[in-house]
């Protein structure tokens, strides 16, 4: 180690703040392609994680769950993020952010079910950072988009050291948390078939609030004829040890004329062939309860989508491409020098590998505005824009972020200090509460106006479902956005 560098680093250690560490040291990968990719995992076999958009990787290392010797970052790979029609259906890269999907027409027309199950995700911050294959390979019963892939049979494609395989997304669910993935192996697509003529699909969630896991959901996907159900599949999840289908309920809808009493009836079945637990969120027995309900309603809403025409509808390509940085790796201890653009600046640092762009930010660039609040994605105190998309700073890896632009509440004003119309505006209506939240309320509404110039309620609402307010509320904070409105 160099003086200048055990200088930086002593003094760096000095003015950290320890509530906000990612204390678990790792080495970090960057692979260029997928080749190299399954290369790392073969050669680290047990000891290697796979990093997407890691939301739930960053997480369980910060809360010590998961310890992982290296980090293999997915995150550039290009390609694996490509949405495309094939086979006359559609093939989702596992790398395709949680909000593209949701924002896709493609998937909005054909597959309303997963549009509806991205919708109903987390926060905005999380759908902009968190994949669908991290969200599949999470294994979590609770995940959401993954009832609303087995009701469409989707399947999943696995590439490994011996090459591809494919999956039924069902099949590749083995228990909470376990997923059929081999040693050396990632999850590269999921594919979903196109929807016979005459599909409607719906998926609905209860959960305690808007940005919470599930308490239950279900999604329905169903093939009308006439007034006859040809076909139905049925799957629910936080109601199992994994997403759980309900073939007894399907069956009494086959063949069968459609009535919402047909419908209350398959729910009861539902209710039957599930297997829900105790926990925080909710009881078994409420669960249980609910799942007649939920399948109704998926049942009736989904009947009154169904049309004859199957047609996968507009066509557009989904979210932006990833660029590829070049293959690279930085070892525990180690640091790499990375490139930041922040607010426009462009900067140079060593970072070591398990470094958190908030605390670079914050103790590094002197750049206070984004905050910490609760450092695991819940609050959305530390949001910023990394290249031009809601991120948590809490959850991003600043090694990771190499070459990107970021873009913090500071860099909302104008070259001599002017702000921002939103700030004004905050300021006018009294929705500057505490201050903590506001820098994270500010980049939300802000990317919200850049995208939709008049807002509903409604839409600044959900906005900001990840941004935790416990002081006053949101009505003046709707008010000073609303205001903005062209
Ligand atoms: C505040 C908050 C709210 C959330 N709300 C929801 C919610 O409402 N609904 C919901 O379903 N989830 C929710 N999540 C969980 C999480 O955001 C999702 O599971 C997300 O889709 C994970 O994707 P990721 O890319 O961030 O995964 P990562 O964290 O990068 O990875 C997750 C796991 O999958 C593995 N993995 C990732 N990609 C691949 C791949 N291609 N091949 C093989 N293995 C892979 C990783 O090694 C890791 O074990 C929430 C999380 C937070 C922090
Ligand atoms: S500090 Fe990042 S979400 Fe709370
Ligand atoms: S705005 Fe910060 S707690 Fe309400």
């Amino acid at each position: 180690m160099t003086d200048h560098q055990f200088t930086h680093q002593h003094q760096h250690q000095h003015e950290m703040t320890n509530s906000h560490l990612l204390a678990h040291e790792f080495d970090y990968y960057a692979p260029a392609s997928l080749a190299e990719a399954v290369a790392l995992l073969n050669e680290h076999d047990g000891r290697a994680r796979l990093l997407a958009g890691g939301t739930n990787l960053v997480i369980w290392m910060k809360m010590e769950q998961l310890a992982p010797a290296c980090v293999v970052d997915v995150g550039r790979i290009p390609g694996l993020d490509a949405v495309r029609p094939s086979d006359g259906g559609l093939t989702i890269g596992a790398l395709t952010k949680i909000r593209a999907l949701r924002n896709a027409p493609v998937v909005q027309s054909a597959y309303s079910a997963l549009s509806e199950a991205c919708a109903a995700f987390g926060s905005t911050q999380i759908q902009s950072m968190g994949t669908l294959g991290g969200n599949v390979c999470n294994g979590s019963p609770a995940s959401d988009t993954v009832p609303a892939l087995v009701a469409f049979g989707a399947q999943v494609a696995l590439v490994g050291p011996a090459g591809e395989r494919t999956l039924p997304v069902e099949k590749f669910l083995l228990g909470p948390g376990r997923v059929a993935l081999e040693s050396g192996e990632l999850l590269t697509e999921v594919r979903l078939p196109r929807p016979q003529p005459g599909t409607g699909s719906a998926f609905i969630k209860l959960s305690r609030v808007a940005a919470d896991l599930a308490k239950a959901s279900a999604a329905a996907v169903i093939v009308r004829e006439g007034d006859r159900v040809v076909d139905c599949r049925l799957a629910f999840g936080s109601v199992g040890p994994t997403v759980m289908r309900a073939p007894a309920a399907e069956a009494l809808l086959r063949g069968q004329p459609f009535s919402p009493e047909l419908a209350l009836k398959a729910g009861e079945a539902a209710s039957e062939a599930v297997s829900p637990i105790d926990d925080v969120r909710s009881t078994a027995w409420y669960r249980r309860e609910v799942v007649k309900a939920l399948t109704h309603d998926a049942l009736v809403t989904a009947w009154a989508r169904a049309d004859e025409s199957g047609s996968l509808g507009a066509w557009e390509t989904v979210g932006e491409p990833v660029e590829s940085r070049g293959a690279f790796h930085v070892l525990r201890g180690e640091q790499r020098e990375i490139t930041l653009t922040v607010n426009g600046v462009t900067h140079r640092l060593a970072v070591r590998p398990n470094e958190l762009l908030l605390n670079v930010l914050r103790e590094r660039l002197h750049l206070t505005g984004a905050k910490y609040g609760c450092g695991i994605g819940e609050c959305g105190a530390c949001t910023v824009w990394l290249d031009d998309q809601p991120a948590l700073a809490c959850l991003t890896l600043a090694v990771a972020a190499d070459g990107s632009q970021v873009t913090t509440v500071e860099g909302l004003q104008g070259p001599n200090g002017e702000l921002d119309p939103l700030q004004e505006a905050f300021i006018e209506h009294a929705a500057f509460q505490c201050g903590y939240c506001t820098p994270g309320m500010l980049m939300m509404t802000r990317k919200l106006l850049d995208e939709i110039p008049s807002p509903t309620e409604d839409d600044v609402r959900d906005q900001l479902k990840g941004n935790r307010c416990r002081c006053t509320g949101y009505a003046s904070i709707v008010r000073a956005v609303q205001s903005c409105a062209k």
